[in-house]
C-alpha cells in the first residue's frame, strides 16, 4: 500500500502517478489535496508519513511545487527518511543505499514522465543492507535525538 499527498501546486502530477500506480497494479491511499485551493503542505505530509510510520502504509510519495517544503516537514515524522528526487540515479540509491520510505518530487522542476520514471524506481527498488543498515541505523540514532559523538 502508497501514501500519496500533494498541495496544490501538484495536483495535476499526483494525477498521473496514480494512473502509473494503477498500471502497475499498486495500491494506494490519496490523503489530498484534491483541488487547486492553497493549502499548506506540511498538513499533507504528516498524513502521508503517519501512514507509513504507523504501519498502514509500505511506502509513500509526496508531492508539491519543488518537493523541498513535503520532504522537509515528512523528515520531521520520526521514522520517516523521505527523499527529494530529481533524477533516477538519486531515486535508486535512495532505495539501495539509504533505504528511503518516502518520495519527494517537485511537479515544477520535473516533467511528469521524469516523475514517473523516478517513482517507478523508488518503488521497484530494494535495500541493499549490509553496511548501508549500519548508517541508515545512525540515522535512526539521530531520529531518536540520540548522537553519534560522544
Ligand atoms: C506552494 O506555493 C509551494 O511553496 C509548495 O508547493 C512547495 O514548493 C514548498 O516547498
Amino acid at each position: 500500500m502508497i501514501a500519496i499527498a500533494c498541495d496544490h501546486g501538484a495536483v495535476a502530477l499526483k494525477k498521473e502517478i496514480e494512473q502509473m500506480l494503477d498500471e502497475m497494479g499498486l495500491a494506494y491511499q490519496d490523503f489530498g489535496t484534491d483541488s487547486s485551493a492553497s493549502v499548506d503542505y506540511p498538513v499533507y505530509a504528516e498524513k502521508a508519513a503517519r501512514a507509513v510510520t504507523s504501519g498502514e502504509c509500505d511506502r509513500g510519495i509526496l508531492l508539491c511545487g519543488t518537493g523541498l517544503g513535503m520532504s522537509l516537514a515528512a523528515n520531521k515524522v520520526r521514522g520517516i527518511r523521505c527523499a527529494l528526487c530529481g533524477d533516477c540515479f538519486s531515486a535508486e540509491m535512495s532505495r539501495r543505499h539509504n533505504n528511503a520510505n518516502m518520495l519527494a518530487l517537485g511537479a515544477r522542476v520535473i516533467g511528469p514522465e521524469l516523475a514517473k520514471m523516478i517513482t517507478r524506481i523508488f518503488l521497484t527498488t530494494e535495500f541493499e543492507g549490509g553496511r548501508h543498515a549500519r548508517r541508515v541505523g545512525m540515522i535512526d540514532t539521530l531520529d531518536q535525538g540520540g548522537t553519534l559523538n560522544e
